[in-house]
């Protein structure tokens, strides 16, 4: 089962895939983590993808595919999984249509994570990320119980360089231009089911939760 969760940068999409793809025993696949990991341990992907992502810019199409066709080569993607992130253009989307149709698999549903723009900002200034697995915190709405330290694994927290506001910024215009005609895209083949992303944390859960559980 190959889900697609869809939404402008903060809008949630990490958060909830972390819990839901715990729940329902999914694989996470965040192409976001997989371009920071690179970036962390300098490989060559790493230093492709690092002037893209310091500038709030897409990572090129190309390198990009090949990186999430090489992770749904794996073994752990072979019953399927929660993709976070990717993809994020029309020739990414029907990329994706074309691996997994190889595959003899497609994707089921586009749950569409909906949030206004003037939200985001304050979102993504006020989060805090943990250094050793990538769990999410937001000061305001999803403190860690000690500041500074993952609830989960106790590593630290860290800001992300590209949630500067005028990172930001771009990365809510490169949203808009190149990865919001995807909902169109899946609305017409009929997969996209809007979420309110405003709504509290453990909301959106339990609605996304739900929506997923229809296609299952
Ligand atoms: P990526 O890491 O994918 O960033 P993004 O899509 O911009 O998404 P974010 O991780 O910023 O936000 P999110 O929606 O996951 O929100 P989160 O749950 O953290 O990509 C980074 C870069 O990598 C890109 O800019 C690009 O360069 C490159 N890249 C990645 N994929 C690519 C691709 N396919 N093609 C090309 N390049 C690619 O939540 C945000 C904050 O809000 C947190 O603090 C959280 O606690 C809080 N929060 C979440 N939900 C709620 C709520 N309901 N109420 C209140 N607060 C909430």
């Amino acid at each position: 089962m190959y889900l697609v969760l869809l939404g402008p940068p903060g809008a949630g999409k990490g958060t909830q895939a972390q819990v839901v793809s715990k729940e329902l025993n999914l694989v996470h696949v965040s192409s976001g983590d997989i371009f920071r990991e690179n970036l962390k341990n300098m490989t060559e992907l790493g230093k492709v993808a690092q002037g893209y992502m310091e500038r709030g810019e897409l990572v090129p199409d190309e390198v990009t595919i090949a990186m999430i066709r090489d992770r749904l080569s794996r073994p752990d993607c072979a019953q399927g999984a929660l993709l976070d992130g990717f993809p994020r253009t029309p020739a990414q989307a029907e990329e994706l249509d074309r691996m997994l149709a190889e595959l003899g698999d497609r994707v089921v549903l586009v749950p569409y994570i909906s949030v206004p723009s003037q939200i985001l900002v304050e979102r993504l200034s006020g989060r805090w990320t943990c250094r050793a697995q990538g769990h999410i915190y937001h000061q305001m709405y999803n403190p860690p119980k000690q500041a500074g330290v993952c609830d989960l694994d106790g590593s630290e927290l860290y800001q992300r360089e590209d949630d500067k506001p005028e990172t930001v910024k771009r990365r809510i215009e490169v949203y808009l231009e190149q990865t919001s005609p995807l909902i169109e895209y899946y609305r017409g083949k009929g997969l996209l089911v809007e979420l309110d992303g405003t709504q509290p944390i453990e909301d959106v859960t339990e609605t996304l939760l739900v929506e997923i559980r229809k296609v299952m």
